[in-house]
């Protein structure tokens, strides 16, 4: 993938893809195996003592379930700005590469953690962190995303293939409310970013950025003082009504973003805070309301 990609299109999403599942690297396969056999004769003809070279990754060389290309530094800095990123969070990098979203992250006072399968990008990222001075908030584990736990992430980072982000999405959903994910280019299909960004001109491929806000888990039927408050829920969506002194009021502009929740029913307007079978806030006239999550239900 060497041209432009600055749109927000299937179409544009379509050819990254193919790029990043490795379709595309037959020719430069080819040109790595010429080059590897030049370097070899070289390294004959050479005199004196052996030197190892300090091993230089290739963009798009494969990898476990989609190929190594790194972010560029503009959108790894848009995505953790979308993401609020601050010295209090935790950042997982799934799919690390050569380290620079964890580097980037423990520049700005994150803990970060990259979980790569090829030892010799671990290998190199903990050689980049140290380089870099951050070392200290800045670890690599090799390992498989798919059965690694990294379930005490507040920030999760992505660039992998939509495919993937969407094997990966039960578990994501399973987080902490209010964890953020964000992901280079790759999207998690019918689970709605909650802010979309493009770079460019300081980003010339893959420069597209979504952040999703990890939803509480609220769908059924909440006791909300005399009242029954109904909730179905799509991701960070909901629908529903608020059963009040025989009336049924449907609900409007419902929503969560992490653990807050607010809805409008009847013409007041509920904002609160979920917490596991509990929610409270306030209303907008003043008064104070608190729900529970009706026993079985
Ligand atoms: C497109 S690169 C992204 C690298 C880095 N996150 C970045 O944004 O620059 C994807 C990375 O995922 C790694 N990878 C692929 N499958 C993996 C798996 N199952 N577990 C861990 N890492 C994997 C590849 O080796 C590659 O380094």
């Amino acid at each position: 993938m060497e041209q432009a990609v600055t749109t927000d299109t299937d179409s544009a999403r379509n050819q990254c893809a193919v790029a990043l599942s490795g379709a595309t690297r037959g020719g430069r396969l080819r040109r790595r195996a010429r080059r590897s056999a030049l370097l070899a004769t070289l390294g004959l003809l050479a005199t004196g003592p052996a030197v190892a070279a300090e091993y230089q990754p290739e963009p798009y060389q494969s990898g476990k379930d989609v190929v190594w290309v790194p972010s560029s530094e503009a959108l790894v800095n848009a995505m953790l700005d979308m993401a609020k990123l601050g010295p209090q969070d935790y950042l997982v990098d799934l799919g690390s590469g050569d380290g620079i979203t964890v580097i980037t992250a423990a520049r700005r006072g994150a803990r970060a953690l990259g979980i790569e399968f090829n030892p010799d990008l671990v290998a190199l990222s903990r050689r980049n962190a140290e380089k870099a001075g951050v070392a200290a908030r800045a670890s690599f584990v090799q390992g498989d995303i798919f059965a690694s736990d990294f379930s005490s992430a507040t920030v999760v980072s992505l660039f992998l293939l939509q495919e993937l982000n969407l094997r990966l999405r039960p578990t994501l959903l399973a987080m902490k409310p209010g964890t953020r994910i964000v992901s280079n280019t790759f999207d998690m299909g019918e689970w709605q970013p909650d802010e979309t960004t493009t770079r460019a001109p300081d980003c010339t491929s893959f420069c597209t950025a979504y952040r999703w806000t990890v939803p509480a888990q609220v769908a059924g039927t909440w006791r909300l003082g005399a009242g029954e408050l109904a909730l179905a829920q799509s991701f960070q969506v909901l629908d529903g009504s608020l059963e009040l002194g025989g009336g049924r009021l449907p609900l409007t502009d419902a929503r969560l973003d992490g653990a807050r929740i607010r809805f409008t029913a009847g013409g007041r307007r509920y904002v609160g805070e979920v917490d596991g079978d509990s929610m409270q806030g306030t209303a907008d006239d003043g008064r104070p309301w608190r729900a529970t999550r009706a026993p079985g239900r």
